[in-house]
């Protein structure tokens, strides 16, 4: 009995903490962001920036399902600190992008910390 307990016990943390680790998120589809009351100050400007450059092709959504999942919904692969990098080259390739280096950089920090949070 006492072991049935603590099994219930252990599945009731995992459950708990996978649940948990999830970054916290606001709105749904085109609406959806994270909560900006959650970012700190030193990344704030980076996520001010990602509101005006990252939504001109799609919206905040895309991003967010790829952090909270380590998905990218688009090509299906893993979207983890390398997968960051690799889409910030990319997309200082794309003519349109309209970001330079230091502003691709500046988002790729703040989506690594973001990755960083949501596995806590
Ligand atoms: C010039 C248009 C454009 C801008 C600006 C843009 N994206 Fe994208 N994004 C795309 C396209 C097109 C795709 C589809 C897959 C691809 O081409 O990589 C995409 C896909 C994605 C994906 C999913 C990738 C995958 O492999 O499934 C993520 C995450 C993403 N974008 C995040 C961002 C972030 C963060 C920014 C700001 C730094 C941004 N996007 C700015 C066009 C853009």
């Amino acid at each position: 009995m006492k072991k049935y307990v603590l099994l219930v016990v252990l599945i009731g943390l995992s459950v708990y903490s996978v649940a948990e680790a999830r970054i916290k998120v606001i709105g749904r589809g085109a609406k959806m962001n994270f909560n900006a009351d959650d970012i700190p100050e030193i990344h704030k400007p980076a996520f001010e920036l990602m509101q005006i450059k990252c939504i001109k092709c799609h919206t905040m959504e895309r991003t967010v399902i790829s952090v909270q999942t380590g998905v990218a919904p688009i090509t299906g692969q893993p979207f983890n600190k390398q997968a960051v990098k690799a889409y910030g080259i990319k997309m200082l390739r794309k003519p349109n992008s309209d970001m330079n280096k230091k502003e691709i950089r500046d988002v790729v920090v703040l989506l690594n910390y973001l990755l960083d949070e949501n596995a806590k």
